[in-house]
């Protein structure tokens, strides 16, 4: 069983004076907090014990926001980074949480949306033995971990921030790894720019050749969301859709009720003093509406 682990670390400097006082993942992307967005990854690949990685003085508010999970058929674990010392520090410091089990990555301030998605992140849990990352093909590559790629067309490597990228397919903040990750990162040593970088782990998985890199085709969105302009565009995109469908994207209760991790009784008891509140009404209006929809 895959656990997840969801780094919401950092100090989101690109965003000051915004995330001096307020963690980056917890501002709102449209109509609720950043972070909602990745939890609801982890619960469509079909995870629920799922670790929050915070700094020390962020955790209080996390807490605050997610409590034990338990309003949401979920097991939430939280643990402090002291310093960002880089992506593959996730695994380091979720040894213990993860306690041998293959682990789910998620940044959390990416965003991804499109139809089948569901079935993307099926396929990414169904084989433990292979390490799997989700490209997506992006104008500036050269923010992000790029894929480099032999003739047959397979990932052979994997850069990080490179001036000149050998594609424009970037890695996205969504990672899944065997049990053997925690060995894997705790082998990797500090980059030039002094960070234990997940591109490391990944190109480790890349000689082992034990890695397949899902291309996220143009019918996906994989927004981030760390700075005015992409948290901007994050928010018009989930606004646009949910205005113009009466869909929301990312809600927790919605996606809970649907994978039957919570029942309608219970949600109807938490919610019963929410009508008032547009995002709970919306989850009380779809369960009076009927069972649960298939979520693609
Ligand atoms: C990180 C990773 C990078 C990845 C990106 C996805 O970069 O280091 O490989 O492509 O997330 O969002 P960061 O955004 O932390 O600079």
């Amino acid at each position: 069983m895959y656990k997840g682990i969801v780094l919401a670390g950092g100090s989101g400097t690109r965003l000051y004076p915004a995330t001096r006082a307020v963690s980056k993942q917890l501002l709102v992307v449209y109509d609720k907090p950043m972070i909602y967005y990745p939890i609801a990854t982890l619960m469509l690949a079909g995870i629920t014990e799922i670790l929050v990685i915070t700094t020390p003085q962020d955790q209080e508010a996390y807490r605050a926001l997610l409590g034990d999970g338990s309003q949401w058929g979920l097991k939430f674990s939280y643990i402090a980074q002291p310093r960002p010392e880089g992506l593959a520090q996730a695994f380091t410091l979720g040894r213990e949480f993860l306690d041998g089990a293959p682990a789910a990555l998620t940044l959390g301030d990416n965003l991804f949306f499109g139809h089948g998605f569901t079935g993307l992140l099926r396929e990414a849990t169904s084989r433990q033995d292979l390490a799997t990352v989700f490209l997506y093909q992006v104008s500036d590559p050269q923010r992000y971990g790029v894929a480099e790629f032999d003739a047959q067309g397979d990932i052979c490597r994997v850069v990080e921030k490179p001036p000149s990228p050998p594609s424009r397919w970037a890695v996205t903040g969504l990672y899944f790894f065997g049990p053997e990750v925690t060995e894997v990162a705790a082998g990797v040593e500090k980059s030039a720019r002094g960070e234990l970088e997940i591109t490391e782990v990944i190109n480790h998985y890349i000689r082992a050749k034990r890695i397949r890199g899902i291309k996220m085709g143009r019918g996906y969105a994989w927004l981030d969301t760390g700075t005015p302009e992409a948290l901007l565009q994050a928010s018009q995109f989930v606004g646009t859709i949910e205005s113009r469908q009466g869909v929301k994207i990312a809600c927790l209760e919605e996606i809970a009720y649907n994978l039957e991790l919570v029942d309608r009784d219970e949600l109807r008891r938490m919610l019963r003093d929410k009508q008032d509140i547009p995002y709970y009404k919306y989850v009380l209006d779809l369960i009076e509406a009927g069972g649960p929809v298939p979520l693609v």
